[in-house]
């Protein structure tokens, strides 16, 4: 059966909107899906690691940045967050100048090399030692968490009961939290069980983002065929941790959770000696977030399931960052959409689920979307 549903406009907590070619394409395809709002992930080169002025060849400016993005159409956003780089140069000076200045609102926790452009992040125990997270704290400035230890073995990175997520869920996310228990904290693109368990049973001021390819995908969908376009960090997991990301956003009423696509344009996605992490779903985040409450036992045509979409989508994430939430709305139909590479001057972007080498239909976008 054909049906629509209208929600307000959502807000994608998590999203890598890049620099210079590449804007014009990531902001509008953002915006295409009735994305009201965007939190910009600050892992550009150079790094955004300071507040204002001009942006030299180490590091790039918040005032800066903003305004590139402002360039290339993000003021069409209601909100725009920008978080600061976390890295060894940060001061609690800095985080004044920030909420003075800009509003600063946000953090980006790297773990050193952990991902696409994390080189410049230091260990947790450097800011906890210069009174970061502390500084934080007072200033009500969210902590968002790349949850991931960095320090581990290969085999400890990724192994049948251990691995880099877990690890960081397990050993170092309760100490976190026990320090500083008021800190506000997003942990970003959670995959694991462990994730879920400590984000569910936390307070208020401990929530996650999830992405629609953790939710629908599993490693054996990027391994079987090495379907690369699903290769990011953290990697998908296995059928329990699916399954625990799927629970979490079905839970009636739940609060913690909300999307935060970390959609992440690479036009270059194969590299010489390996492959670029990151998936760019910008054009069709919210169809691939429908197609997952579907594949959590969801059915949209009842009130519960459009409630708990709504909040995921629409208001859990602007209630955690203090945003109002869209008085614009956008229609979701359920009904086939096309997709196709998005060509920029800097290369092709290939979104999700197009590439993905499927025999099944599981990938297949059964929702379109207009606003
Ligand atoms: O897969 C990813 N890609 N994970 C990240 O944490 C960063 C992102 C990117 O910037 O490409
Ligand atoms: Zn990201």
């Amino acid at each position: 059966m054909t049906y629509s549903f209208t929600l307000p406009r959502w807000f994608d907590a998590h999203v890598h909107l890049r620099q210079g070619n590449l804007l014009t394409t990531t902001i509008a395809d953002q915006l295409s899906t009735g994305c009201a709002s965007v939190l910009a992930m600050p892992n550009t080169k150079p790094p955004i690691t300071r507040i204002s002025g001009p942006s030299s060849e180490t590091s790039m400016t918040l005032s800066e940045y903003h305004d590139e993005l402002m360039n290339h159409g993000a003021d069409a956003f209601e909100n725009l967050i920008l978080p600061l780089y976390l890295c060894h140069q940060t001061t609690p000076i800095l985080l004044e100048q920030g909420v003075r200045e800009v509003e600063l609102k946000a953090c980006k926790y790297y773990p050193p090399k952990g991902t696409t452009n994390a080189d410049h992040g230091a260990p947790i125990e450097h800011y906890i030692k210069q009174g970061i997270f502390e500084t934080m704290k007072e200033l009500g400035i969210v902590l968002c968490l790349h949850g991931e230890s960095h320090s581990l073995s290969h085999e400890q990175y990724f192994d049948q009961h251990i691995n880099a997520e877990k690890d960081f869920y397990l050993n170092t996310l309760p100490r976190l939290i026990d320090k500083y228990p008021a800190l506000k904290i997003v942990c970003e693109h959670i995959t694991t069980k462990e994730a879920c368990d400590l984000v569910s049973s936390a307070d208020a001021n401990v929530a996650a983002t999830i992405t629609p390819q953790h939710l629908l995908f599993t490693v054996g969908h990027l391994l079987r065929g090495f379907n690369y376009h699903l290769y990011c960090l953290p990697l998908l997991k296995f059928e329990e941790d699916r399954a625990a990301l799927r629970q979490a956003i079905i839970t009636p009423n739940q609060t913690h959770f909300f999307a935060g696509t970390d959609s992440a344009p690479h036009t270059h996605k194969t590299t010489d000696c390996g492959c670029a992490a990151g998936c760019y779903t910008a054009p069709v985040a919210p169809n691939l977030y429908a197609m997952a409450f579907e594949a959590a036992g969801c059915e949209f045509s009842s009130d519960s399931t459009l409630q708990l979409f709504k909040n995921f989508m629409s208001t859990n994430g602007c209630q955690f960052y203090g945003l109002a939430e869209s008085t614009k709305t956008f229609t979701m139909t359920k009904t086939a959409s096309e997709l196709t590479p998005r060509e920029t001057n800097d290369g092709t972007l290939v979104p999700l689920p197009t590439g993905l080498n499927f025999t099944g239909t599981e990938h297949l976008l059964s929702w379109s979307v207009t606003i």
